[in-house]
């Protein structure tokens, strides 16, 4: 913790400064590197991508000995073994290493599954969407690919950093091949609501594939509760303050909004080749007001939405007629899927309605621009703009808003920005707007050219401060910090992991012993959780586990459950162990009856009933079950969000009617249970150790009501929870089968003993 607390420091002091000096290296994973390759007339050719994750962690990644894992961008059958060979050496260099992809693949993975089925779905566009099962293969086959090329590169203590959307099953693929790596990984783009999310035919196995990092990140959170509440309704993982239980691991999930190299933009008009090219523009449009809109040519952007709006504008304010310019730049992308291609016609045709609708011979309203730009030309364009117009139909974050803010040294120019970009919720004193009004889009290109400069200034200083704290390095390091964060916080729950050595310990105090008392909870314990209660009857192993348990004469088991006397009977009344129901209301010894532990009221049921049966009613997939002396609310397959809110209201509502009787309302495991406060498996394993002098005491539960019988147990009783948690049993296993093969073994060793002892 002293090293977090002393580098935090330090990072305050110095934003630059970048390494963490408790990790190993870094392993970048993203689907481009920070190289593209390009082949022209027979030649590769090396050049620098651009983009906020390459330029923005370029310093970063000296100072942490990284490696870039990731795809050249160019087909693997366009290539020659000696060019691929070249390939491999030049970006050696550069700590870079290649996923080759074929033809195949690239159409499959990138142009498919990539571009027209996630891309389209998590940005809200479902018509867009294409839903196609040989696109899903390639997609497996990619996120495998770029596992075994990480498997060849990682080494223990690296920390193994995977980004976006590409990528989303690979922290699970490595999970499986490197159980105890340190795994980040980072959603560039929106999560969608559930609502859309739950159209994709591959959700479930989406949503395994991320929660094999550790920690997950997304820039709002907007997204990380869009990303919870989906955990939630199809993996069934229920989070605490952003912590999930995924398996014997802690997986936590935040937001961390990305940044921008601030300096290089700040200082960017420094360079003499920006200035130049400012001067170029600024020649070029004269005296008239500059607007500037440049992106990605991507649907998403809402780039015709809002020429349609700057056209509308011009015929509402004939004034700025000749008066205004608006530069827009759209980037080439994804050419290969037919939707862009189509963008681009409708694009350039309306560009053109509007320049021949509105323009005059001097006066060209639409500057139009297919190209990349160089950073030279982005912020010789910044600095010349009077207005930037960010209006994206919706967008994870947008740099481009950021990059435009920071450029403005002299602090004037006005940003209007979308309300549906990720940058909306840090740049509050933007214009915002929501993009689909185009009335808005219209006032606020007018306000924008309106607004006094001394409010430009002041407005865009406040966002300025904001950014230059919150740069790219810092977001990296923030990222990085709260997965050792995560890491360490897994260490400190392991500790009571159950040890080989301890468990040797145990085995051999269970041979030795001549008096063992087992006192074991059934469902998540003995039997893993079934959609519906009657479903989890003990299978034929388990039968055969307890029966073995049972027949060792020094034995005594119990199964201690909050299930109803009848179920207990029915599947487990054979295996000749002791029975306690209903939390310890019902006790049934080895070969006697039932009997209860101590006369018990139950005539606050008729009024409970009709209470928890209304609720039973108004939530579907709920439903109420009665016992001896409880009655219980079961929620297992409701909406979990609908369900927590209910609970609420039920517990308020049966607390006002129980006040006064010795009534309470527990809740376990996606159940609220209405019972006699006196009545508790502590008391009643209490009872039963009471018995006799028992030399080995073995307890294993894994919900609350179980922790009352670990509260009462004497210091050498071997205590285990299942699963992980705070308990107060001295071990934790982490699954059922676990625990179910150290019963085996306890059943095999004495096996052995007694072959020993009897030749
Ligand atoms: C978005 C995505 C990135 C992607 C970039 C360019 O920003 O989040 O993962 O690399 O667009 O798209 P492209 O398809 O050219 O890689």
């Amino acid at each position: 913790m002293q090293l977090y607390v002393a580098f935090k420091k330090e990072l305050e002091n110095s934003p630059k400064i970048v390494y963490i000096e408790y990790m190993g290296r870094l392993l970048i994973i993203s689907n481009r590197l920070p190289i593209s390759v390009t082949r022209r007339a027979d030649k590769v050719n090396f050049q620098a991508s651009v983009g906020g994750l390459a330029t923005g962690l370029a310093s970063f990644r000296d100072s942490h000995q990284s490696q870039w894992i990731g795809w050249p961008g160019i087909a693997k059958d366009k290539l020659s073994p000696q060019q691929q060979d070249q390939i491999v050496d030049r970006l050696g260099e550069h700590n870079c290493h290649s996923v080759f992809l074929s033809a195949k693949d690239v159409r499959n993975f990138y142009y498919g599954f990539c571009n027209k089925t996630v891309w389209p779905l998590f940005h809200y566009f479902p018509l867009y969407t294409v839903y196609e099962e040989q696109y899903w293969k390639a997609y497996r086959n990619v996120n495998n690919a770029f596992c075994e090329t990480i498997i060849k590169i990682a080494k223990p203590r690296d920390y193994i950093w995977v980004h976006d959307y590409q990528l989303m099953l690979l922290p699970e693929l490595i999970r499986e091949k490197l159980p105890d790596a340190q795994i980040g990984f980072f959603l560039h783009i929106p999560f969608p609501s559930f609502e859309l999310f739950r159209l994709l035919p591959w959700r479930k196995e989406i949503i395994k594939g991320l929660l094999g990092a550790d920690l997950i990140g997304f820039h709002t959170y907007d997204y990380m509760r869009h990303f919870l509440s989906s955990t939630a309704r199809i993996a069934g993982a229920e989070h605490s303050m952003g912590s999930l239980a995924v398996d014997d691991r802690i997986v936590r999930v935040d937001a961390f909004p990305m940044g921008i190299d601030y300096d290089r933009y700040a200082t960017a008009i420094e360079k003499s080749t920006v200035k130049k090219r400012l001067a170029t523009v600024k020649k070029k449009v004269g005296d008239r007001k500059i607007i500037v809109s440049i992106d990605r040519l991507d649907y998403t952007k809402g780039i015709l939405q809002r020429l349609e709006a700057f056209d509308l504008f011009l015929s509402q304010n004939p004034k700025y007629k000749e008066k205004v310019t608006l530069i827009l730049v759209a980037v080439p992308s994804r050419t290969g899927v037919e939707d862009y291609a189509e963008l681009r016609r409708q694009l350039e045709s309306l560009v053109g309605r509007i320049n021949g609708e509105h323009g005059t011979l001097g006066w060209v309203p639409v500057w139009y621009l297919y190209r990349f730009l160089p950073f030279e030309g982005v912020t010789a364009l910044y600095n010349a703009a009077d207005v930037a117009l960010v209006t994206p139909l919706r967008d994870g974050m947008n740099l481009i808003a950021k990059e435009f803010i920071a450029t403005k040294r002299d602090g004037k120019g006005v940003l209007i920005l979308s309300e549906m970009a990720g940058a909306a919720s840090e740049l509050g004193e933007a214009i915002t707007v929501n993009s689909h009004h185009k009335q808005e889009i219209i006032d606020a290109i007018k306000e924008a050219l309106e607004m006094p400069v001394k409010e430009q200034i002041e407005l865009n200083r406040l966002m300025q401060s904001r950014l230059c704290r919150y740069t790219v390095t810092r977001w990296a390091n923030d990222f990085l910090e709260g997965l050792a964060d995560v890491k360490k916080t897994q260490a400190e729950l392991s500790v009571h992991k159950l040890t080989k050595s301890v468990r040797e310990q145990l085995v051999a105090e269970y041979s030795r012993s001549m008096k063992r008392l087992f006192l074991l909870d059934y469902d998540g314990t003995l039997v893993g959780f079934a959609d519906r209660p009657g479903k989890a009857g003990p299978d034929e192993k388990l039968w055969y586990l307890l029966q073995a348990l049972v027949a060792e004469a020094q034995n005594e088991v119990v199964i201690i459950s909050g299930r109803d006397k009848e179920t207990l009977s029915y599947w487990l009344g054979d295996t000749n162990s002791s029975l306690i129901a209903e939390h310890g209301a019902w006790i049934k010894a080895k070969d006697k009856e039932w009997e209860v532990i101590e006369p018990l009221r139950n005539d606050w049921k008729d009024t409970i009933r009709p209470i928890l049966e209304l609720y039973a009613d108004r939530t579907p997939g709920s439903s109420v079950e009665e016992k001896d002396f409880s009655l219980v609310w079961h929620y297992r397959k409701a909406d979990s969000e609908l369900a927590s809110l209910r609970i609420q209201e039920l517990r308020d509502a049966v607390l006002n009617l129980t006040e006064n009787l010795d009534i309470g309302v527990f809740e376990g495991s996606k159940i609220l249970e209405v019972k006699n406060i006196g009545i508790s498996k502590g008391h009643a394993a209490e009872r039963w150790m009471a018995k006799d002098k028992w030399d080995f005491i073995f307890v294993a539960g894994d919900d609350y009501t179980d922790e009352d019988m670990f509260s009462i147990l004497p210091e050498s009783a071997y205590s285990i929870k299942v699963g992980y948690g705070i308990s107060k049993a001295r071990f934790n296993l982490d699954s059922v089968y676990e625990l179910r093969s150290l019963l085996e073994q306890l059943i095999e060793n004495e096996k052995i003993r007694s072959y020993h002892v009897k030749t």
